[in-house]
């Protein structure tokens, strides 16, 4: 297991100036956010998971001081219970259920989801002319601390937590965000930004998420910067070979998670996501986590495939095969959240 003694430390650094430099040097700053949100109806499958959970399609309308901007959402929540968990699932596709998400599944497990399509938000490439993009950026030009794509993604995921304090069948002390890999590296980014959620999940997030940047043996910023450099603000080019010169590393993202939960689960095949150092982003934000009178990750051994460390206040399990997001990730989710039915 590796050791990196030369990570700087968040430690005595308060949060407030935490998010600033992950904002400043990595995810750009985020569009202000909306005043109102409202959602109207659009469309109800009243069958859906054998009649247990109504799905609806829900357009969210934002109004901001810069404009306004709507978008789908597709909510389901389980008939027959009250006060309900809910997963915020930043998802690839606007398909419900999706490979990505067994909805009946956590219907019977008792959870509520609500699911958007990140490109019906802003496409996932360099133009920065459509969607919410369109909207905040005018001519699709942005400044080199405006946020990329990952930021605008992470506007969405919060604008969702703004509807779902309006959904009377949810619990709104127990919503948790997911995402899996670049969508991963944005559910950390907004269970950093918004203190309303229960616990951010990131799945196998990888580079700019949830591993450690420093001596990583996967993906690079120099990879991510020359393959996807309009997921980031312009400053972060300058790391490209720097790593050393990164005034935080990606443990800072997690400890900005603090004081609710954060999650991070990795996949043994999925060497470019580098779940060692996924793994050590988890034990060096415990030390944060500490620092401030909490929990962290309850051992700071690598466990082997399939173990799952949870009881803490930060949560990792390494599942075998391949970069997915899967049922067993899922379960893993469910158990760590151990809420009682
Ligand atoms: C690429 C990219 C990763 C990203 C992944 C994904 O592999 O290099 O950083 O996490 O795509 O989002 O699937």
């Amino acid at each position: 297991m590796k050791k990196m003694d030369n990570l700087p430390s968040p430690i005595g650094v308060e949060k407030s100036e935490i998010l600033r430099v992950l904002l400043k040097e990595e995810y750009g700053a985020i569009p202000s956010r909306p005043y109102s949100v409202t959602g109207r109806v659009e469309s109800v499958d009243a069958r859906f998971a054998a009649g247990k959970a109504p799905l609806k399609k829900v357009i969210l309308t934002c109004l901001a001081e810069w404009g306004e901007f709507s978008f789908p959402v597709y909510y389901v929540a389980p008939k027959s219970e009250e006060n309900v968990p809910c997963f915020i699932h930043i998802n690839f596709r606007d398909s419900v259920p999706d490979k990505y998400q067994p909805t009946e599944e956590l219907v019977d497990y008792g959870f509520a989801t609500l699911t958007f399509c990140y490109e019906d938000v802003s496409s996932d490439d360099g133009d920065f002319t459509n969607g919410l993009a369109g909207v905040v950026f005018k001519n699709g030009e942005r400044r080199a601390d405006d946020c990329g794509k990952i930021g605008l993604w992470t506007w969405a995921a919060m604008a969702v937590m703004d509807y779902a304090q309006s959904l009377s069948e949810i619990d709104k002390t127990r919503i948790s965000v997911v995402g899996h890999s670049r969508l991963g590296k944005t559910a950390l980014l907004t269970g950093a930004l918004d203190e309303r959620f229960y616990c951010a999940f990131s799945n196998d997030s990888g580079c700019s998420g949830a591993a450690i940047s420093r001596d990583n043996s996967g993906e690079l910023i120099k990879d991510i910067i020359r393959n996807f450099p309009y997921w980031f603000c312009e400053n972060y080019k300058k790391y490209v070979d720097a790593e050393d010169t990164l005034p935080f590393d990606q443990h800072w993202l997690l400890a900005a998670n603090a004081p609710h939960k954060v999650y991070v689960a990795s996949a043994r095949d999925d060497f470019w996501a580098c779940p060692e150092n996924e793994f050590l982003s988890c034990a060096a934000a415990s030390d944060y986590y500490n620092s401030i009178g909490l929990e962290g990750i309850m051992s700071k051994t690598f466990p082997e495939e399939g173990k799952c460390i949870h009881g803490g206040n930060i949560g990792y399990h390494m599942r075998a095969g391949d970069h997915y997001l899967s049922r067993e990730d899922w379960l893993h989710y469910i158990n760590f959240l151990n809420f009682k039915k």
